[in-house]
């Protein structure tokens, strides 16, 4: 079985095709950048590009970073508003030609971790939360993964957790490891109060300098980087697209 994984995010598109019974690319990984300004017609565009580029013809999975439900995708913090109220599946599958399944970005990353890479084998309740333009995160418990969006979770003075943790803050706000790793902590401390994890998985392109910022956390739970880094994504849009009922 195979599928064409699609990692839409804040500054690039991303996508392979997946082996979805191993979870290996069967070719490498294709990158176009793109901007928060490109309009849902632009975006599909780019889509449709990079399925192009793998002469893809078969199903494809996208994973988006907003909330999304069945094709429907409902925020759009970090892209154009005009996403809102948009047909995922209808909007791609019209610039690829391929039949389209959505899914949330962080809950896609979440599937290919929980498949294959560090939550691999764990039926306990374990919490994704992606580190990237904005924070994605999903929960997983008996291996079923559900999406959530707890980067908006209200943080001090009432703006979205994500201003204040996501890595492009830290990028932006040229903070050093140890202050960042001591927001990520005081936020990670609050999630766990609420949701009780045994296991928490650390994914984005920043879980590969996990060995800065983890020593600043102390959970309770187990904390682990994705095993997939950046791939998590493509892997788990692909597992979606044959997967999804
Ligand atoms: C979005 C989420 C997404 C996360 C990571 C947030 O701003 O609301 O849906 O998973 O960013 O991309």
């Amino acid at each position: 079985m195979k599928a064409l994984g699609i990692d839409i995010g804040g500054s690039a598109i991303k996508g392979a095709p997946v082996d979805t019974l191993t979870g290996n690319l069967l070719a490498e990984r294709h990158r176009i950048a793109v901007d928060k300004t490109m309009t849902p017609a632009q975006l599909a565009g780019a889509v449709g590009e990079l399925s192009a580029h793998f002469k893809w013809r078969g199903p494809i999975g996208v994973g988006f970073p907003g909330a999304v439900e069945d094709a429907t995708i409902w925020t759009s913090a970090n892209l154009h508003p005009k996403f809102v109220g948009c047909d995922g599946a209808k909007l791609f599958g019209k610039a690829t030609g391929c039949p389209v399944a959505m899914i949330n970005d962080a809950a896609a990353a979440g599937v290919a971790e929980m498949h294959f890479g560090a939550g691999r084998g764990f039926s306990g309740k374990a919490l994704l939360l992606t580190l990237g333009t904005g924070v994605g995160s999903a929960l997983a418990y008996q291996g079923v993964v559900v999406p959530l969006e707890l980067g908006h979770f209200s943080w001090k003075h009432g703006k979205s957790a994500e201003k204040h943790i996501a890595a492009s803050v830290r990028e932006e706000k040229d903070l050093n490891w140890k202050e960042w790793g001591g927001r990520l902590r005081d936020y990670i401390a609050e999630m766990e109060r609420l949701l009780w994890p045994e296991l928490i998985i650390i994914g984005g392109g920043v879980s590969a300098k996990h060995a800065k910022f983890f020593k600043y956390i102390k959970p309770r739970a187990k904390l682990v980087p994705a095993e997939f880094l950046n791939q998590a994504g493509i892997v788990g849009a692909a597992l979606w697209a044959v997967e999804k009922k």
